[in-house]
């Protein structure tokens, strides 16, 4: 790591994606990180010709992605890349002692969870030591890790609200977790579901009982309190650019009062924020917030939480962990100015 004064030096691989655009965005600003490396699957060009957005405020060439090269320019790198590709370039990088911020699935999951929900493990050696990104709940492990594994979007925004009610909950009764997500959750790659036209002024459920987020949420709910609960996720997807909105319904050992319980899990966490009313996405978007409210009907568990999907979600969950992986602070150009209206 840097010496007193130096600058850590850290890479976007992947920089040309929806969540490689918000990386690039908190680390162009960031005090004690140069953002050394951008790469992209072709590179040669030049980053406003990637992201017009960003012309005339960074001047950075973009390249071929090449672990020797990162491993020579970057302590750390940042993954935006899709499951299986990150895997391939995150082993080189490890081996080459480069910290790994890997946003893809391929470092979150137990391998036997990974292997009947993506495809076989190419690094199951590192896959043991990665820490799953959830900052609140794995944060003094990100302290000595070499590679953290960001939680995709869904299991965020599920984890967050419903972790903290697990040992209150009806393990018998299945959780019911209902999502809607914006458009950028599915990545830049257009497809029949994302086109304009199949979208806009639409919605529709999509993977129902199956998508790949559920295993995740299981697991992690399962490693988290040792109790075992079954799933059922149906998401949704919305007409709009970004946010997600996760109402879970579960069924109580006895009644509670929710939000005290709330309270006591996040009273001091800056970046959740407990609200007396149900939640919103655009309340959140922009930034790190996860916000949450809950309410019961007797037994019957209602918990709502809204994140931004490629922040919250993805890209800001990334530098919070990056900042802890090399001794900073964790809020550092984590971004907490909402861009509502
Ligand atoms: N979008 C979200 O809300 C969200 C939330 C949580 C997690 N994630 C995860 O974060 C990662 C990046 O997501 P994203 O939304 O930024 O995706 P994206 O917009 O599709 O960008 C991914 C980038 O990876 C590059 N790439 C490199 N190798 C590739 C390969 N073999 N196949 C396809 N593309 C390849 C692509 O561009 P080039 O080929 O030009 O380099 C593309 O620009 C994914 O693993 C995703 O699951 C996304």
């Amino acid at each position: 790591m840097a010496t007193m004064g130096e600058k850590i030096t850290v890479g976007v691989v992947g920089a040309g994606g929806y969540t490689g655009l918000e990386l690039i965005k908190m680390l162009m600003r960031h005090p004690n990180f140069k953002l050394s490396y951008l790469a992209t699957t072709e590179g040669g060009v030049g980053v406003e010709q990637l992201h017009p957005s960003l012309l005339n405020l960074l001047d950075i060439p973009v390249e071929k992605a090449d672990a020797k090269e990162i491993s020579k320019r970057c302590e750390l790198v940042f993954l935006a890349l899709p499951h299986k590709a990150s895997m391939g370039l995150a082993k080189k990088l490890l081996d080459e002692n480069v910290k790994v911020v890997d946003l893809s699935a391929d470092y979150r999951l137990e391998r036997e969870t990974y292997e009947a929900t993506y495809c076989p493990h190419e690094d199951p050696e590192h896959l043991e030591e990665a820490v799953y990104g959830l900052v609140e709940y794995y944060r003094e492990e990100f302290r000595n890790a070499r590679i953290v594994a960001c939680p995709g979007c869904y299991p965020t925004a599920t984890l967050l609200g419903i972790l903290p009610f697990i040992p209150y909950i009806d393990s018998s009764v299945p959780l019911i977790v209902d999502a809607k997500s914006g458009v950028s959750g599915a990545g830049k790659k257009l497809s029949e579901k994302t086109h304009f036209v199949t979208i806009d002024e639409n919605i529709f459920a999509y993977n129902p009982l199956k998508h790949r987020h559920s295993p995740e949420i299981a697991e992690k709910i399962e490693k988290i309190h040792s109790i075992e609960i079954a799933v059922n996720f149906v998401p949704h997807l919305i007409p709009a650019t970004r946010g997600e909105l996760v109402s879970v319904y579960a069924q109580l050992k006895e009644k509670i009062e929710p939000m005290e319980i709330l309270k006591e899990a996040y009273g001091d966490e800056r970046f959740i924020r407990l609200r007396e009313s149900p939640v919103d996405v655009k309340s959140v978007a922009g930034t790190h917030f996860c916000d949450i409210f809950s309410a019961c009907n007797g037994t019957t568990l209602f918990v709502s939480s809204a994140i931004d999907n490629l922040l919250r979600g993805a890209a800001s969950q990334a530098v919070a962990a990056a900042n802890l992986m090399c001794g900073l602070q964790e809020d550092l150009c984590v971004p907490d100015i909402p861009y509502m209206p």
